[in-house]
């Protein structure tokens, strides 16, 4: 469905991502793991188009999306969650999810909407609040709701768990699979590697820019190396 092959990202002269390949098909949960700096936000914004790549193809259902805008890959149905869950705080949630909805007609907001309430029912009862004014784990929850009313094919989540407390990010792994069950495919960049693994059909590991191990749960799982680095031990 989507795919990255040889794909190079610069910063001036910081190489940040060396020669990336990856696959999600129709369906998966897939991850990207790594240590802080590995170069996973970078491979997000790059499938957004928001940063720029100097050399390899990116394709999404057969079409090369190598030339293409940031909203223009909104349309193809790929929605980027970005990290640090940047909702648009002295708006109110409400307001935040419109946002994420501008790619439709206004008719199809409330349809949307209400579908976002389907996994996020709290969101409904805080509409006219302050998105600033939410807790972390409920700016999660708005983040990817505005995503969803985008209506994604292929979901891209940076980080969703950072700086929550361990029940919340249970609850929003469980949604995240929910989201995945209804149609939805899912990248999602996690530091989280055990939480990650265990939602995802496949997953790859960076290391500096480059990928350096990649699996199913099963294989990673029973890799050593992945157990010292990432599950520890
Ligand atoms: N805007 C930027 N300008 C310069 N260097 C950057 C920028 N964003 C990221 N980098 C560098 O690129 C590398 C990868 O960063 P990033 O993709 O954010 O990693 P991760 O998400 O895995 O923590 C790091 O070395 C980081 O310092
Ligand atoms: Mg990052």
């Amino acid at each position: 469905m989507l795919s990255l092959s040889d794909v190079h990202v610069n910063y001036g002269h910081v190489s940040a991502l060396k020669g990336i390949s990856l696959k999600v098909e129709a369906g998966q949960i897939v991850s990207l793991l790594g240590a802080n700096g590995a170069g996973k936000s970078t491979t997000l914004k790059m499938i957004s188009r928001m940063v720029k790549s100097k050399k390899g193809s990116y394709e999404m259902e057969g079409k090369s999306m190598i030339k293409e805008l940031p909203s223009s890959i909104v349309k193809q149905g790929i929605i980027h969650c970005p990290e640090n869950r940047r909702v648009f705080p002295l708006f109110s949630v409400e307001e935040n999810l419109i946002i994420g909805a501008y790619n439709n007609r206004s008719k199809l907001v409330k349809e949307e909407m209400e579908n976002v309430f389907r996994y996020f029912p709290l969101l409904k009862d805080r509409l006219k609040q302050k998105a600033g004014t939410l807790s972390g784990g409920e700016q999660q929850m708005l983040a990817i709701g505005r995503a969803l009313m985008g209506k994604p094919k292929v979901l891209l989540l940076d980080e969703p768990s950072l700086g929550l407390a361990p029940k919340i990010v249970k609850e929003i792994f469980s949604i995240i699979k929910d989201i995945n069950k209804d149609g939805t495919s899912i990248l999602i960049v996690e530091q989280n590697a055990y939480k990650a693994i265990g939602i995802s059909d496949y997953s790859y590991v960076l290391e500096n820019g480059s990928i350096a191990l990649q699996g199913t749960p099963e294989e990673l799982k029973n890799n050593d190396e992945v157990r010292r680095l990432y599950l520890g031990g």
